[in-house]
């Protein structure tokens, strides 16, 4: 069969390098994909924004199933449409998409259905915002209600800062239109866990957990990025409490969205955190987590398509996955600079190398490749990933891959998984 991915970074570089194991299918293409999935797909451009660009490459390519990476593409109703013209693909409409894509939406459907989430008011002005805060004890988190590549969210030490923030989001100054409405909520601690499930519309499959590293510096110092590693291990989430997950949490959602009219299809990510009072949901997205995906589907030994078929069709069952008892980690290297201004298109060199060593696959997030050589293309470059029987070996190789990869200003964390090392 032909799979089309929708998508340019290290998750769809990890999806097209699981989906291509597959013995149903005989044609990948990415669109716009990037320098490293072009080794393992057919790259065909397309805008990601425009569903309108999509919809003419699949009457061009006639995919037996597009995969869709990222969450504009489906808050635009890229399903939606592919649906409405007989293509099957894997991903939930533009309706229920807004678990993702509005906060409110996200925290109001929470409260409804009693899901654990953290105390919340929804603002449109100034004078809510204050009066919310009111309510609030220091830190207090501010959030823009819409989408915003992983910069809507801020942990601030005062109201004061907590007040400045929401206002630059109200006044558009911050993020544009994501910031008309503004979410309070109370600042909670714990380990955070991205634990995601593959939905039908009826039932739940759990994939395995994994967890992200957001800020940018080593101790989590510094602003929040998309993700700068992660890794994922049978200790990171025993059975009892993935079990408790799936029934107090993922399948409420599923069948929730369904009862409301919203079917939900797809894949469901949840990000926790596992405070004092329990799992609380921080939020949710409407796709595959970035890098979570990368050391995810490094345990996956089962066929992915045949998972994404089950649930187009409604068939999925909780035992849908087959995964390895080993581990894996994930380090993302950056061009220096980010999640702030970075420069782009220097040299990249020693990932052929790296992959040489036992265990490790390097996915790409930004890179271009010009006559036989990758260049940087943008903020998150490369995903160093490691596959190893003990999570400490995952990630010692993973380092040791990413020792051997040179480009000008490559930056990455030296803390990846070191929480979970130092507690075992
Ligand atoms: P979100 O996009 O909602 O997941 O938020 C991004 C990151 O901000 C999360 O991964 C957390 O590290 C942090 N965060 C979000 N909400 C809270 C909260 N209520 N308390 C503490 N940290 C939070
Ligand atoms: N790594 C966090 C995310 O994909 O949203």
């Amino acid at each position: 069969m032909k799979v089309l991915v929708i998508g340019s970074g290290g998750r769809e570089h990890a999806l097209v390098w699981k989906l291509r194991q597959s013995p149903q299918v005989s044609q990948l293409y990415c669109s716009p994909g990037n320098g490293g999935i072009s080794a393992e797909a057919e790259c065909l451009p397309s805008d990601s924004r425009d569903v309108a660009s999509l919809l003419a490459l699949a009457h061009k390519i006639h995919p037996d199933l597009t995969v869709v990476g990222p969450e504009v593409p489906l808050q635009l109703g890229v399903v939606d449409e592919f649906q409405r013209r007989g293509f099957r693909i894997f991903g939930p409409t533009a309706a229920a998409a807004q678990l993702e894509c509005s906060k409110g939406f996200a925290k109001e459907f929470m409260q409804r259905h009693r899901i654990p989430t953290p105390q919340y008011v929804i603002c449109a002005s100034m004078d809510e915002i204050y009066e919310a805060l009111e309510h609030f004890h220091a830190p207090v988190v501010v959030k823009a209600d819409g989408l915003a590549a992983g910069k809507g969210v801020v942990i601030c030490e005062t109201r004061d800062e907590a007040a400045t923030a929401a206002g630059d989001m109200l006044t558009g100054r911050m993020l544009g239109e994501a910031g008309s409405q503004v979410v309070i909520e109370e600042c909670l601690s714990g380990d955070e866990i991205s634990f995601l499930v593959f939905s039908d519309g009826e039932r739940v499959a759990p994939l395995i957990a994994a967890q992200d590293h957001k800020r940018i510096g080593d101790g989590d110092t510094g602003p929040n990025t998309g993700g700068m590693g992660a890794y994922s291990s049978p200790g990171l989430l025993d059975e009892e409490m993935c079990s408790w997950l799936v029934q107090h949490i993922a399948q409420p959602v599923v069948t929730a969205m369904k009862a409301e009219g919203s079917e939900y299809k797809g894949v469901l990510y949840c990000g926790l955190m596992m405070t004092a009072r329990g799992p609380m949901v921080l939020e949710f997205n409407c796709r595959f987590g970035d890098p979570e995906t990368q050391p995810i589907l490094m345990r996956l030994e089962s066929d992915l398509v045949e998972a994404m078929e089950a649930v187009i069709d409604g068939r999925i069952s909780e035992g849908a996955f087959r995964w390895s008892e080993e581990s894996s980690a994930c380090v993302v290297m950056a061009s220096k600079g980010y999640p702030e201004s970075y420069e782009t298109g220097k040299q990249i060199s020693g990932i052929e190398e790296a992959e040489r060593l036992p265990g490790v696959k390097v996915f790409h997030a930004g890179t271009s490749m010009r006559d036989g050589v990758y260049y940087t293309s943008g903020g998150r470059v490369l995903g160093v990933t490691a596959r190893a029987p003990e999570l400490s070996e995952a990630v010692r190789r993973a380092y040791e891959a990413v020792s051997r990869i040179k480009f000008e200003g490559a930056y990455y964390r030296k803390d990846i998984a070191s929480r979970e090392l130092k507690n075992n």
